[in-house]
């Protein structure tokens, strides 16, 4: 039998998923099983995205333009002036979820075996778009320690070569929480420019920001608005997952109309749900974001609350986001996790994390780490957590 491409062989499986098969085995037993281990909102979509969906029913579910809907550009046009940031509907492409917009990012600015640093640990399907893509990505590490900022200039411009073509950021971060300040932002700002790079920005959860803090888009930097890619999402932010809906947005015409070349080649985004959300950039009142920011921030805290003292166990306090990359006082994570599945539980539930390992490009690094999405309610987080620092105690005295 002929093999498969080396492309695919090669390419990472899902380290969020892949313990899947024992938490399925474990749910088959009777065994409750609390998901931290992926970034699926709890919170309901909004109701106005639904009833949007029903006024726009459409005698033939058509095609539409490659570059989305005009009253979804215009919407999103229209939501950052919110923010005094000014994008022109021209400027946007409506993509299949932020997912596609991170491999228009790809294929727009980058030529088979060029390079993009980002900064490990990562959210690990940009290994599978860099894959696709042919684009190597360069790992530069950040650290628990000072709660995944942003390292030193140096160190960065150390892994430029001349194959490099972008930096890749994510803020807030999945998987860290981190969200990089105005002076880190300048300093990649300065890079870029230094060395003649993209900049590609991946802000899908740009309105979660904790503690009253806003968020600085990388739009809102002029000196290198030509090298500015932007890659956004209504999955999370909105409660959208299953829409299939995201962006890309540029004020580079070059980069906007190679866009427009990939969008044309798979068609159109999906139709429907674009008028939902047309419907929920347009329409969401300011209260649905403070609501649901205020939701994720108590359950930060309430994770901080549960961890932070336990022995051995170290994260700083994520600043945005929903998620934490937290250092464990275990050899490996991984066996942990896979472990709090197979042979764990109290009173019949168990937790189920991510392995922070998967998150990083360079081997060997994030074995200690879990990552935890804070995605369900506090009654549920302080079980599921209590459950996690019990399997603990258990794993170091039984284990290791
Ligand atoms: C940082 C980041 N970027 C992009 C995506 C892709 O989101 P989607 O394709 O659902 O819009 C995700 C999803 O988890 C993410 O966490």
């Amino acid at each position: 039998m002929t093999a498969i491409s080396k492309r695919c062989a090669g390419m990472q499986a899902s380290p969020i998923r892949k313990l899947v098969p024992l938490a399925n085995a474990a749910k088959a037993q009777g065994t409750t099983v609390y998901h931290l281990n992926i970034g699926q909102p709890d919170i309901p979509t909004p109701d106005g995205y639904w009833s949007a969906l029903k006024d726009s029913l459409p005698e033939v579910l058509a095609y539409g333009p490659s570059q989305g809907l005009p009253v979804l550009r215009e919407a999103i046009s229209t939501y950052y002036s919110r923010s005094d940031i000014p994008i022109d509907a021209d400027e946007i492409i409506i993509t299949t979820g932020g997912s596609e917009a991170v491999f228009f990012a790809f294929m727009t600015t980058c030529d088979h075996g060029d390079e993009v640093i980002c900064f490990e640990p990562f959210y690990t399907n940009y290994n599978g778009f860099a894959t696709m893509a042919g684009v190597k990505l360069v790992p530069v590490t950040s650290s628990v320690e000072n709660g995944f900022h942003l390292p030193e200039a140096v160190e960065i411009e150390s892994k430029i070569t001349d194959k490099t073509k972008a930096i890749l950021i994510c803020s807030p971060n999945n998987p860290t929480g981190t969200v990089f300040s105005p002076g880190e932002l300048q300093t990649l700002s300065s890079i870029v420019q230094k060395h003649d790079l993209f900049l590609l920005s991946d802000e899908v959860y740009r309105d979660f920001i904790f503690d009253g803090g806003s968020h600085l888009s990388t739009l809102e930097l002029p000196e290198i608005e030509d090298r500015v890619v932007v890659m956004d999402s209504i999955s999370k932010r909105f409660s959208s997952c299953g829409a299939r809906l995201g962006n890309m947005i540029s004020r580079n015409k070059s980069v906007m109309a190679a866009a427009l070349k990939l969008g044309q080649a798979r068609l159109c985004p999906p139709t429907m749900a674009q008028y939902g959300a047309a419907w929920i950039y347009h329409n969401l009142a300011d209260n649905y974001y403070k609501d649901v920011l205020a939701t994720y921030q108590s359950r930060r805290d309430l994770l901080m609350e549960e961890l932070s003292d336990v022995e051995g166990v170290f994260f700083l306090k994520p600043e945005g986001a929903f998620y934490a990359t937290i250092k464990l006082p275990v050899k490996n994570a991984d066996k942990f996790a896979s472990w709090m599945l197979t042979d764990f539980q109290l009173d019949g539930e168990t937790t189920m994390v991510a392995p922070a390992a998967g998150f990083y490009a360079t081997p060997g690094l994030g074995l200690d780490q879990i990552r935890i999405a804070f995605v369900l309610s506090e009654e549920k987080m302080r079980k599921s957590l209590c459950i996690l620092k019990e399997g603990l105690k258990v794993y170091k005295e039984t284990v290791e």
